[in-house]
């Protein structure tokens, strides 16, 4: 049986942090010549630091030769801004913070960069999809395409369309989520979509159980690794997330539902507001640079 393979071969990236670096890797391992784009260069530089650390990874692992590796990279450009080849691209994804204007500008950007044929995706995880579109000289060719965190890793790509999104922009999009070995599932662009809408509550619920001492933080973690299988507790997910992204999308479940139900807990805004955002600032519910790390 022949696989059909997304025609899709080179792809810009825009945004370098864990989503954005662990999608180019996706990309790349897939084949795509991939442009990495981050307008600051320090966080540039350390976003494929993260991607050659996890591909070396890969080696120890077994999962691909170091000539294999090598290859993978050499198809991966980092740049500061869209230019040369990279306007070339087929498709581009942002994967920058969950900001509406920051958004904007670069689907503004990308609309201006890129052929009128090319499809732009966001990785967001609570934006709605056709206010990103309407942005666009060609709304229909804007589309979600939201991976879960670590990229490289986590099977599923929810397939996100707007109100203007094409058909066959779905399509392709949902081809080339296959061509990366991924599992596209469409969802209409509702707040959360689906993974965030069910997940969000569970880690909101946990952030309550514990502020209303309840259990303690290592005993409701692993109330949910021992008793529902799941692989880390909801409070460790809720740091490798980011607990800032935890309650920027609580918060647009809360506002665009209008119900009380998403609520974000006192204790979840305590937090952030303390910069405790979970494993990328060394600290959130677990206290990573003191060596406490998830059981
Ligand atoms: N980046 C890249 N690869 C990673 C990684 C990372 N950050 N962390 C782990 N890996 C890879 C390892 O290299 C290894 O690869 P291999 O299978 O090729 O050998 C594999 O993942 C397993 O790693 P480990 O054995 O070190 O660790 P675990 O078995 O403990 O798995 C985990 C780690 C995959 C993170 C697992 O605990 C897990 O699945 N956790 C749940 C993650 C989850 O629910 N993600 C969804 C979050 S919600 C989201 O992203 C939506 C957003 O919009 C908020």
């Amino acid at each position: 049986m022949t696989v059909k393979r997304s025609p899709i071969s080179r792809a810009i990236v825009v945004g370098s942090g864990a989503m954005g670096s662990g999608i180019a890797q996706v990309f790349a391992e897939a084949g795509l010549i991939v442009h990495l784009i981050d307008v600051n260069a320090h966080a540039l530089e350390q976003g494929v630091a993260t991607l050659e650390k996890n591909l070396e990874r890969r080696v120890a692992k077994g999962t691909f030769s170091a000539e294999q590796i090598a290859d993978i990279r050499s198809r991966i450009y980092p740049a500061t801004e869209i230019d040369g080849n990279a306007r070339r691209a087929e498709f581009a994804i942002e994967a920058v913070f969950e900001n509406l204007d920051v958004k904007t500008a670069i689907v503004r950007d990308l609309d201006t960069a890129l052929s009128s044929g090319a499809i732009i995706a966001s990785n967001t995880s609570s934006i709605s999809i056709s206010r990103l579109a309407a942005i666009s000289s060609h709304p229909e060719r804007v589309v979600g395409m939201h991976f879960f965190n670590p990229a490289p890793v986590m099977p599923l790509v929810e397939v996100v369309r707007g109100i203007q999104t094409a058909d066959e922009v779905a399509l392709s999009v949902s081809l080339l989520a296959t061509t990366c070995g991924k599992t596209p599932i469409e969802a209409s662009d509702s707040p959360g979509f689906v993974g965030n809408r069910i997940l969000l509550p569970m880690i909101n619920e946990a952030v309550f159980t514990l502020s209303e001492g309840v259990a303690t933080r290592d005993g409701i973690d692993q109330v949910m690794k021992l008793g529902m299988s799941h692989p880390m507790g909801p409070l460790a997910l809720a740091d490798l997330i980011g607990l800032d992204v935890c309650l920027d999308i609580l918060t647009v479940l809360h506002r665009d539902f209008g119900d009380d139900k998403y609520r974000p807990a006192p204790l979840l805004r305590r937090m952030v507001a303390a910069g405790r955002l979970g494993r990328k600032s060394g600290r959130g519910f677990y206290h990573y640079a003191a060596g406490d790390t998830p059981a």
